[in-house]
């Protein structure tokens, strides 16, 4: 598998430990400390040390007292994701990129590879975001979370679309843990806040009929976003509340969502999924438009099943069920 270089591995490795070392540290953590503790230079130590000073890591030093960390950069990178996180599954590996195509065809292609379930890949910008429908993310450097998580769920390729359901109840958790706003989720998994997009979950699938070998979840979440950078009807935390997030927090919270309702998931079952998710649902109940080979359809959005389907009843009294496809909320 191509993960991740022996230079980067090291470097990410050394980073690490020395940001944890200067976060636990209180006062001054002196180089010769540093140099006994990893057994090399204090020279390959102020290596370090610069390479996360241009990363936006505030590394005061000060002779005959040693270093001391003042300001931590809200960057997606593993040694602050993973600092705390606490989950036995989701991210304990995790690959950050400044700038990448899509985060969804490194993570597929690594899954590919045979990397391991929970494996994350989120970048600070994308430069071909894919979203659902052939349709582009706009990715603005270090405004959003893009990330794509490997999964490797026991099950059928039919009951794969649960795990759109389950991302998607993660999410809205975690929103609710880190914010104020009134979120919600449009079937099949679009974050919402008073009918404007905040969140797009897209999955990706690799199968056989019986099995899946693995699924990867795409998660873009608009957090510090200006509005001139958004498209239209969407939104992000920022231009909802005029608040600047952390969107290490917030990663961190979903990726606990996940791993936790996963789990749950695999040793139980779906049942509390699917009751979360109509509670957080905005879709049931409502009037809606749903599109099919360019014609529309219309109808009640009643239920969804157990799988994940929307249950709709026409005006003619006829009952159908869609799997997939972009609803519109008509009243
Ligand atoms: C949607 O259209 O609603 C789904 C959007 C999914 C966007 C995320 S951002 C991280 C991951 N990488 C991508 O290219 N797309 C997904």
């Amino acid at each position: 598998m191509a993960f991740p270089n022996n230079d980067d591995y090291f470097s990410n490795t050394m980073k690490t430990q020395i940001i944890q070392l200067l976060k636990q540290s209180e006062g001054y953590l002196s180089g010769e400390e540093i140099s006994r503790h990893f057994r090399i230079s204090r020279a390959a130590i102020w290596k370090v040390i610069q390479e996360l000073r241009k990363e936006g890591y505030v590394i005061e030093a000060v002779s005959n007292k040693g270093y001391t960390l003042n300001a931590v950069p809200d960057r997606l990178t593993s040694y602050e994701v993973q600092y705390g996180l606490k989950t036995s599954l989701m991210g304990k590996e995790l690959l950050h990129y400044d700038t990448i195509g899509s985060t969804m065809e490194e993570a597929y292609r690594l899954a590919h590879d045979g990397a391991p379930e929970g494996m994350v890949v989120c970048a600070e910008e994308q430069t071909k975001g894919k979203g659902r429908m052939g349709r582009v993310w706009v990715s603005p450097k270090s405004k959003g979370i893009y990330m794509s998580v490997i999964l490797r769920p026991k099950m059928t390729s039919t009951e794969a679309a649960k795990i759109t359901l389950l991302s998607a109840v993660a999410v809205y958790e975690a929103l609710k843990k880190c914010s104020h706003v009134d979120v919600q989720i449009k079937w099949p998994n679009d974050l919402i806040v008073q009918n404007q997009k905040l969140c797009g979950i897209l999955t990706e699938l690799n199968a056989e009929m019986e099995r899946v070998r693995f699924v990867v979840v795409g998660i873009g979440l608009n957090v510090n976003t200006p509005l001139k950078m958004l498209p239209q009807h969407a939104v992000s935390l920022k231009t909802l509340t005029r608040k600047t997030y952390s969107r290490v927090e917030i990663m961190q919270e979903i990726l606990r969502s996940l791993d936790k309702w996963y789990l749950r998931v695999m040793e139980d079952g779906f049942a509390d999924i699917l009751r979360q998710w109509k509670v957080a649902c905005a879709t049931i109940g409502k009037q809606i438009r749903i599109m099919e080979n360019q014609t529309v359809l219309e109808g009640q959005a009643v239920d969804i099943d157990e799988y994940g389907g929307l249950i709709i009843r026409h005006q003619s009294g006829l009952i159908t069920k869609r799997m997939t496809g972009d609803v519109i909320h008509a009243g």
